[in-house]
């Protein structure tokens, strides 16, 4: 098992370079599936969600290569339209197998995700989608079975509530080669739905409305393979604005560099503003300076151009910093907080009631040994341990593994005492 081991009080300096984006990458891995050939994805970040999704592919009879952050599907042969239970519990987006399966094969089986670290995550409306579109849908031993029509799938009309990410991603996989026309209402708009439906498009798709909530898509009998650029990562960026703006010399400034600000929406960049943190933005660039005294904002997340939810437990961590007193709500998980007992052993002042935590800033933080929940979670525990006093030990960072790529070398070339360290999580200590 590994642990990172942060000793607070260093200033963040220099130039961060943001990696590119798991939430965009793995939609675009499962489109690949739609066009038989070889289809390149160039700036595919080496992590685990990345590695389990490939492996998920390869299941499927695709090869699949990451070099140097450029991936290469092979989709020629694709005659296994499975996703087994074993790695769909490990990773929820595995379940972007059943449009894509369904779109190219006209049949799946893939396992239903299972819960996550917080609780409940419903696919009612990826099933009821499918349906919509005129696929059968039954569940057996905890599989979703599905099946097109003999003639393909005819397409029809839904509408999203509430809008959901990877709802319409995984319809759009099944509707871009159905044989007749369908219709999303409500879709997600978000930045990683937006760079998949424009790869879509390049591929051939037949798709109208894209950025609104209004989806129209033709069908076509397939589509074709295409090279593609993902995006950059937009939590992270998120997540390394809010790192800047806590750990970051007053006066000084930290850059951000590979970044797509417009990706972040315009809640979070209004509230980060309010800080005063000072935020510069240019092209693919944001240069954040950490006032002398940090201001506490309260926030409510939402879907797309909403506050992200993805970064929520990092923004509680900021409060943490701001004396007073300030609320976190997350409409979107409203049980997102398991990082708030962890982050209560190193002196976080917080309560959770409902939705909504309430922080108590301005209380000094001390180092403490912790525990990693979920990926967001445990990037929160390593904001806090930056800022600390003494040494923060992170256990279980398989969790930040899915979803951050190389965060300790990209800190510690920017002033931040932290290593990552082999540990034994089941070692008794031993006596003084
Ligand atoms: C995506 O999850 C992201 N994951 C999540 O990021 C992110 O938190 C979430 O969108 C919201 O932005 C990936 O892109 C792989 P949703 P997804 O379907 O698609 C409800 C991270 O940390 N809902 O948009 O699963 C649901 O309960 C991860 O990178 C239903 O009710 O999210 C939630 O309240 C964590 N029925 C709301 O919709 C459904 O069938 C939005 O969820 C599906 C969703």
């Amino acid at each position: 098992m590994e642990k990172l081991v942060i000793t607070g009080g260093h200033a963040l300096e220099g130039t961060l370079r943001v990696s590119s984006s798991k939430n965009a990458a793995m939609p675009l891995m499962a489109a690949t599936l739609l066009a038989s050939g070889v289809t390149t994805l160039k700036n595919i970040p080496r992590l685990r969600d990345i590695a389990t999704l490939s492996h998920v592919l390869r299941i499927t009879g695709a090869g699949v290569s990451l070099e140097d952050h450029t991936m290469q599907v092979d989709t020629t042969r694709i005659g296994f339209p499975e996703a087994p239970y074993e790695l769909v519990k490990k990773m929820r987006a595995s379940f972007y197998m059943l449009g894509a399966l369904i779109g190219r094969c006209g049949r799946a089986r893939v396992s239903l995700p299972g819960g996550c670290a917080w609780g409940p995550r419903p696919v009612n409306l990826h099933l009821e989608g499918m349906q919509a579109l005129g696929a059968s849908i039954d569940l057996e031993d905890g599989y979703v079975v599905a099946k097109s029509p003999q003639h393909g799938l005819p397409g029809g009309t839904l509408r999203l509530e509430p809008s959901s990410v990877g709802a319409t991603i995984n319809i759009l996989l099944a509707a871009a080669t159905a044989r007749g026309a369908s219709r999303i209402e409500n879709a997600a708009i978000e930045p990683d739905v937006v760079v998949f439906c424009e790869m879509l498009q390049e591929m051939g798709a037949r798709l109208h409305g894209v950025g609104t909530r209004i989806l129209e898509v033709e069908g076509v009998p397939a589509l074709r393979p295409v090279t593609y650029l993902n995006c950059p990562d937009r939590i992270e960026l998120g997540t390394f604005m809010i790192a800047a703006a806590i750990a970051g010399h007053p006066g000084n400034t930290v850059r951000l560099t590979h970044a797509r600000p417009d990706h972040l929406g315009a809640e979070f960049l209004e509230a980060f503003a309010r800080t005063g943190a000072r935020c510069a933005i240019g092209e693919d660039t944001i240069d954040v300076t950490a006032p002398e005294a940090l201001q506490p904002v309260s926030i409510a997340t939402g879907i797309y151009p909403g506050f992200p939810t993805d970064l929520q437990a990092q923004w509680t961590v900021l409060l943490t910093q701001c004396p007073g007193v300030s609320t976190v709500q997350d409409t979107v998980y409203g049980d997102r907080f398991n990082h708030i007992p962890e982050l209560a052993r190193m002196g976080v002042r917080a309560r959770v009631h409902g939705d909504t935590v309430t922080v108590q800033g301005g209380t000094p933080l001390s180092g403490a040994r912790v525990m990693s929940t979920d990926l967001r979670a445990s990037v929160s525990l390593v904001l806090a341990g930056m800022v600390a006093r003494g040494t923060t030990h992170v256990g279980r960072i398989y969790h930040l593994d899915r979803g951050y790529e190389r965060l300790e070398e990209k800190l510690s070339a920017c002033g931040i005492d932290i290593a990552r360290v082999q540990y034994d999580e089941f070692a008794s200590p031993s006596p003084p």
